[in-house]
C-alpha cells in the first residue's frame, strides 16, 4: 500500500516564531490515531528547529524546499543535501515550478540534485506540471513525461522507491483555480502508467503521487478520494494550522 502524504510547502513565508507556532499548533491538534504522513517544508533557516520539533511525532517529518546540485565547495549562498540531512530533514522538494521559472532550473540540473539528495539519504518530492498555454495546446502529457523521464529515469527501480511525485499544474498554483478532480486524476493515472512502463507495476503502484495547486479543506476530500491521488503538496493553506490539519485528515 502506498503512503498518503500531505506536505506543506511554506515557500518564502513565515518567520521563525510564526513557523514554530504553526508546527506546535499542528502537532498539538494532530489526532493520536493520525494515519497520514505529514511533512513540513519550511525555510532552510529554521529547518533544523522544525525537524527537531517533529522528531517525537510518528509520521511527521521535515523537508527542505530545494538543495544544491553540487556536493560542496565554493557555491556562496547554496545549501547542500548533506547540510539538510545533518539538520534531520528527511525529504527535499525538487523541481518546483517556481524554481524552474525563477531560477531557470533544468531537467538536467534536477537530475544532479536528485543524485545529491540520494547521496545524503534524503527522499525526494519531485514536482512536475504544465502551464496553461501548454495545456491549451495539448502538449501537457509530453511535457510532464519529459520532466519525469529526463530527471528521474536514470534511477534503478530500487532507487525510485525514494521518490514521491507531485503534480502541480502551474495555472492552479496560488490562483484559487484548482484542477478539477477528473483533470488531476487523468494526469496522475498518466504518470502512474508512465512509471509502470518504465519500472513495472509494483513500483508504479507503490509510488505516492501528490496533487498541488489551490488545494484546501473544501476540495481536498474529493481530490484525495481519486484512485491515483495519494495526497497533496500544499502552499497557501499550509500556512494556517487548522486548514493544514483539516487537509491532513481528508482521506
Ligand atoms: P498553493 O496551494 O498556494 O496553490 O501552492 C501550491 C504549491 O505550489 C505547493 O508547492
Amino acid at each position: 500500500m502506498r503512503k498518503n502524504i500531505v506536505a506543506g510547502n511554506w515557500k518564502m513565508n513565515l518567520n521563525r516564531q510564526d513557523g514554530i507556532a504553526l508546527v506546535e499548533d499542528v502537532l498539538g491538534k494532530l489526532p493520536a490515531d493520525n494515519k497520514t504522513h505529514v511533512i513540513f517544508a519550511p525555510s532552510f533557516v529554521y529547518l533544523h528547529k522544525v525537524a527537531k520539533m517533529c522528531a517525537d511525532t510518528p509520521k511527521v517529518v521535515a523537508a527542505s524546499q530545494d538543495c544544491s546540485s553540487n556536493e560542496k565547495g565554493a557555491f556562496t549562498g547554496e545549501v547542500s543535501a548533506s547540510m539538510i540531512s545533518s539538520c534531520k530533514a528527511r525529504y527535499v522538494v525538487l523541481g518546483h515550478s517556481e524554481r524552474r521559472a525563477n531560477f531557470t532550473e533544468t531537467n538536467d540540473q534536477l537530475k544532479a540534485k536528485v543524485g545529491q539528495a540520494f547521496a545524503s539519504d534524503l527522499k525526494v518530492i519531485f514536482c512536475c506540471g504544465e502551464s496553461l498555454v501548454q495545456r491549451e495546446s495539448g502538449v501537457h502529457f509530453e511535457w510532464i513525461k519529459s520532466q519525469i523521464s529526463e530527471s528521474l529515469f536514470h534511477l534503478s527501480a530500487d532507487e525510485f522507491k525514494k521518490i514521491v511525485i507531485a503534480y502541480e499544474p502551474i495555472w492552479a498554483i496560488g490562483t484559487g483555480v484548482t484542477a478539477s478532480t477528473s483533470q488531476a486524476q487523468e494526469i496522475h493515472a498518466f504518470i502512474r502508467n508512465l512509471l509502470a512502463e518504465k519500472y513495472g507495476k509494483e513500483v508504479a503502484e507503490s509510488t505516492s503521487i501528490l496533487y498541488g495547486g489551490s488545494c484546501k479543506p473544501s476540495n481536498a476530500k474529493e481530490l484525495f478520494a481519486s484512485q491515483d491521488i495519494d495526497g497533496g503538496l500544499i502552499g497557501g493553506a499550509s500556512l494556517k494550522a487548522d486548514d493544514f490539519l483539516a487537509i491532513t485528515q481528508s482521506f
